[in-house]
């Protein structure tokens, strides 16, 4: 028995050593951001971080495979409904930050109602992307309310992506069944069906669409048009005149991380305003959770945007999560066009 001690203290020590050298993130924002982070995380702390790039949905189907073998030690980013669901399962650690205080109302009930087992670290409305020449060639009406997606001039002209693999699709039907009730909600996707071109697997990949003229219209999170504008497409953005849900993207610490303490200071890090002004320099424009990060200008005005009293315990909730998605799939996405 005694002859295993030493090998056991060195194996301990061992791992404590590699802990602190790296963090291993789930990122679920754009590439530009996740990269930038990974590069100044890396360059200004030594500690050397592993992404990998998966959308809201996705990253929950990972964690859960992954539960009794923990490989991720963060899950930075994507909307905050699946961070919920992840909270309820227990696959996220309980971890109140000292820094909550510093951070908007929005992101310290996020913490809260999930017993502290993740954080809000931006935010961002949902609404419509459209290609601006695509829109006068064809000459479409700018959609202003969700009804305006319906007309039958908009068939094939539309793109949102799947809300299985997609928060910000999930964002939509979450945010349909508050506006409208769900039996309204689900005939209004139905609908609205026959119009969509492609349910695309990652929810930034309609703007993108939009913007480089592959669809005319999105459905989208505002904030992801400004980035595209400033790369020189030719996109705007609306949000619906009768409502419309936001996000509260998340970040979680993983339960059974292999390297917790690298994990805490990373989360530490992210929750800075100089780390979350870095999203704008990645030409990113959520709004950042910290109160003291500057807000760029390119950030949509919440002030002028009308929005439905989003209810996020109950749709970040498994059961009404899973719920939802597999009613959409059986009685919309089965449907043809
Ligand atoms: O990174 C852009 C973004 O819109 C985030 O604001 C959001 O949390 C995330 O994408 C959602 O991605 P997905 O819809 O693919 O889960």
């Amino acid at each position: 028995m005694m002859k295993f001690i030493p090998f056991v203290a060195v194996a301990c020590f061992a791992a404590s050593a590699q802990a602190q050298g790296q963090v291993n993130v789930i990122c679920s924002v754009q590439a530009e951001w996740c990269n930038m982070i990974g590069t100044v995380y890396t360059r200004t702390t030594g500690t050397k971080i592993n992404i990998a790039m998966k959308g809201s949905g996705e990253a929950l189907a990972q964690l859960i495979a992954e539960r009794d073998n923990p490989k991720t030690d963060i899950w930075f980013g994507g909307t905050g409904d699946p961070h919920l669901q992840a909270a309820e399962q227990n696959l996220t650690l309980e971890y109140k930050s000292p820094s909550l205080p510093q951070l908007h109302g929005w992101a310290q009930q996020q913490a809260s109602q999930s017993q502290f087992k993740t954080v809000g670290i931006y935010s961002g409305p949902l609404g419509f992307g459209y290609n601006t020449e695509l829109i006068a060639k064809k000459k479409l009406a700018i959609p202003k309310t969700w009804n305006d997606l319906l007309v039958p001039a908009l068939k094939g002209e539309i793109q949102v992506a799947n809300p299985a693999s997609s928060g910000t699709a999930y964002t939509m039907v979450a945010t349909l069944v508050q506006l409208m009730g769900e039996d309204k909600a689900f005939e209004y996707m139905k609908q609205l069906h026959k119009n969509i071109s492609q349910y695309t697997r990652s929810g930034t990949g309609p703007i993108k669409a939009a913007a480089r003229g592959e669809t005319t219209v999105s459905i989208s999170f505002v904030h992801d048009a400004p980035g595209e504008k400033l790369n020189g497409f030719p996109v705007e953005t609306v949000t619906p005149a009768d409502g419309t849900g936001a996000e509260i993207g998340s970040m979680s610490i993983i339960k059974g991380a292999r390297n917790l303490d690298a994990a805490k200071k990373f989360y530490e890090w992210a929750l800075t305003p100089s780390a979350q002004e870095m999203a704008a320099a990645a030409k990113q424009f959520q709004l950042p959770s910290n109160k003291a990060a500057k807000v760029d200008r390119n950030v949509p005005d919440f002030k002028k945007i009308k929005f439905i009293n989003y209810d996020y315990a109950k749709y970040g909730a498994s059961a009404e999560r899973k719920r939802l998605i597999a009613k959409w799939e059986k009685e919309v996405n089965s449907l043809p066009r």
